[in-house]
């Protein structure tokens, strides 16, 4: 059977203040009543048999709402503290029959076209079963930084890169066989974990012993803090012979960064003033003097003024804070 696995974990501390620990971004009513995690939950149910969110105990009342509004039954996996995506896919992996296949996708991301959505979740969802990791490739716009990428031929991965430097993403973009990693993977479970124990085997044991000793989805802080931190892309992604990919041929936007939820607002016709400045936040008239392509993100508590190109360094604020704390 299939399985969607949704991914709620992050703070999305790159999207400082309008993220907090309190109210993660995806779970913000911004979009006409509904909330990033209500549309992936709607998006992906006429996918998949099963539904299982694997989140934390600081958001599982969160996406419980959803859960209950949109009528959903699923299974729960609630982290006692975020160890990173390569143990949070071992975890709805560990939950499922090998033989499952599992469509991953994170909670945070807009998607549009539903058609094409449709089409290529059904494409992954048949690779899949012949025993590939299948990701999803977006065609890039530029040498965004944040982002895996995959070198492509047809739908055979020459390899899979995470989050380059700038020099390296410029000549990815220049080489023109290179496409985004969306974030969305699509697998049988007994293959990724087969993969993780491969590549990773301190992530899959440390990681099979939590999930063998959780209790009704509830997972122990003291066995989890042993689990290494480290995210699917490098366990698995760089390293693993089995991936494929499929055309993401739908619109995509995961607002992962202030530079990704410019662009969208800046789509969606949010006014920008004549030399790229936006503000988000407020209806206040606002006014930049010497400026350029500066952003102002403006909140009750606390406020961010940023150059949209240093739209990746504000996770360093946000950890810098939360250090403080
Ligand atoms: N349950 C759980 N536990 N979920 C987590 C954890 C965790 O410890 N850490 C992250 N997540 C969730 C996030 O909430 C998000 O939905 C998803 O997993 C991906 O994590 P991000 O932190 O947003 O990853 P990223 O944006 O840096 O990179 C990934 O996505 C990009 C596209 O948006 C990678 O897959 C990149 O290769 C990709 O390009
Ligand atoms: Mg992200």
């Amino acid at each position: 059977s299939i399985t969607h696995v949704i991914l709620t974990g992050g703070v999305g501390s790159r999207l400082w203040p309008l993220s907090r620990k309190s109210r993660p971004k995806q779970y913000l009513e911004i979009f006409e009543g509904k909330s990033l995690f209500e549309m992936t939950v709607e998006r992906n149910s006429h996918l998949a048999n099963n539904v299982m969110v694997v989140g934390n105990i600081d958001n599982h009342q969160l996406s419980g709402k959803v859960m209950d509004k949109t009528n959903t039954s699923y299974i729960n996996i609630i982290e006692a503290t975020p160890r990173n995506t390569a143990a949070a896919i071992a975890f709805a992996a560990f939950a499922s029959n090998p033989e499952d296949i599992l469509i991953i996708t994170p909670s945070d991301h807009i998607i549009d076209e539903m058609e094409n959505y449709n089409q290529a979740i059904s494409e992954a969802v048949s690779k899949a079963k012949d025993g590939f990791i299948v990701t999803f490739g977006v065609i890039p716009t530029k040498p965004e930084t944040g982002y895996g990428y995959i070198e492509a031929k047809g739908d055979n991965v020459i390899s899979f890169r995470e989050k380059p430097n700038e020099t390296t993403a410029k000549e990815f973009i220049a080489k023109g066989n290179f496409l985004w990693n969306s974030g969305m993977f699509c697998f049988k479970a007994s293959i990724l974990l087969e993969e993780l124990k491969k590549f990773q085997p301190d992530v899959y044991e440390k990681a099979k012993i939590v999930w063998e000793a959780s209790e009704d989805g509830f997972l122990d802080l003291d066995l989890s803090m042993e689990i290494p931190s480290i995210s699917i892309d490098y366990a698995v992604m760089e390293r693993s012979k089995k991936i494929k990919v499929v055309p993401a041929s739908f619109s995509w936007s995961d607002l992962g960064s202030f530079e990704s939820v410019y662009e969208y607002l800046y789509s969606k016709g949010h006014s920008v003033d004549a030399n790229g400045n936006m503000v988000i936040g407020c209806e206040k008239h606002t006014t930049f003097l010497g400026l350029e392509n500066t952003i102002f993100v403006y909140t009750e508590t606390a406020n961010l003024i940023l150059q949209k190109e240093n739209s990746q360094d504000v996770k360093d604020i946000y950890n810098e804070l939360e250090r403080q704390n």
